[in-house]
């Protein structure tokens, strides 16, 4: 039986009755501090979600997190599953369509990534401005699930351009560096070869990493709209001598997690104004008629 997002998120309502959240965050790794933000309502083991698909990787175990971020109502992911763990693909559709299913309007989505680019070094900030699944892999594969969205769909504005100039601003406010470019999903698990990397750079990509396209293909399938940062923690494979390993991007996921946090809460602070001088402007043109 494939797993229904429909039970998941009744299931999630029971936990945190009448608490609707506008905004999805899933985290990526050593992006945890994120949640402990979080003015919580409820905290909610993956394990304990009924057709919530759950990690096989050791110490990946995952929460979901319902609450207010910089005043916005949000349900955060802490931990995520991978294609490279090896789940059914089709499974990867249940986690965005669940927080759907509680209300969001808006999922943004961070992950740790290696960098192409010497500017761009550990430490950095990328907001994506378009992705490339290099996995060959698809959750939307199979039946077309009508109730979320048609069969075919665009994904020629995936990242939504006004969320990401509104992201450039409040960087900007902030005094922090926002790169942008081209994310690459490697399916992993291991990190890519020096050839994969040098074919990689001349095939557009920016950065590199082993997650989001998943996530973001059934946000859009939805209409969600989206936006994305990768935490930027090494050069890619050849361009250092790093070796690369999984402790080390933990590691280096700590140099901008900070600035990411910040730049998130505030986003969200003024995303929320601006939702609300709109949603006031609608009601007075609803008046004025
Ligand atoms: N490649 C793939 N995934 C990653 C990397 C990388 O260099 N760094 C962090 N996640």
């Amino acid at each position: 039986m494939p797993l229904d997002p429909h039970v998941a998120a009744e299931y999630v309502q029971t936990q945190a009755a009448g608490f609707t959240p506008r905004v999805g965050i899933i985290l990526g790794s050593g992006l945890g501090g994120l949640a402990d933000k979080i003015d919580a309502v409820a905290s909610i083991d993956f394990k304990d979600i009924p057709d919530f698909p759950q990690s096989t990787v050791e110490g990946h175990a995952g929460r979901l997190i319902l609450g207010r971020l910089g005043g916005m109502p949000v349900v955060c992911m802490q931990g995520r599953i991978h294609l490279y763990e090896g789940i059914d693909p089709q499974d990867l559709t249940v986690p965005v369509r669940v927080l759907k299913l509680l209300g969001i309007e808006i999922l943004l989505v961070t992950n740790a990534a290696g960098s192409m680019s010497e500017d761009m070094g550990p430490g950095s900030l990328m907001l994506i401005s378009d992705h490339i699944n290099f996995t060959g892999r698809n959750p939307l594969v199979g039946e077309n699930d009508d109730r979320f969205g048609p069969r075919f769909f665009p994904m020629g504005d995936a990242y939504d351009a006004t969320l990401r100039e509104h992201f450039k601003a409040v960087a900007k406010e902030m005094g922090i560096k926002l790169h942008e470019g081209v994310y690459l999903h490697y399916l992993g698990p291991n990190f890519e070869t020096p050839a994969e990397i040098k074919a990689f750079k001349v095939m557009g990509a920016d950065a590199v990493g082993m997650s989001t396209t998943p996530e973001v293909l059934v946000a859009r399938h939805m209409g969600l709209r989206v936006a994305a940062i990768s935490n930027i923690t090494n050069l890619a494979a050849g361009m250092s001598k790093t070796e690369l390993s999984h402790e080390q991007t933990l590691e280096c996921a700590k140099l901008a997690a900070e600035d990411l946090e910040s730049l998130v809460t505030i986003f969200l602070e003024t995303l929320k104004r601006e939702l609300l001088k709109a949603h006031l402007r609608e009601e007075k043109n609803g008046d004025a008629e």
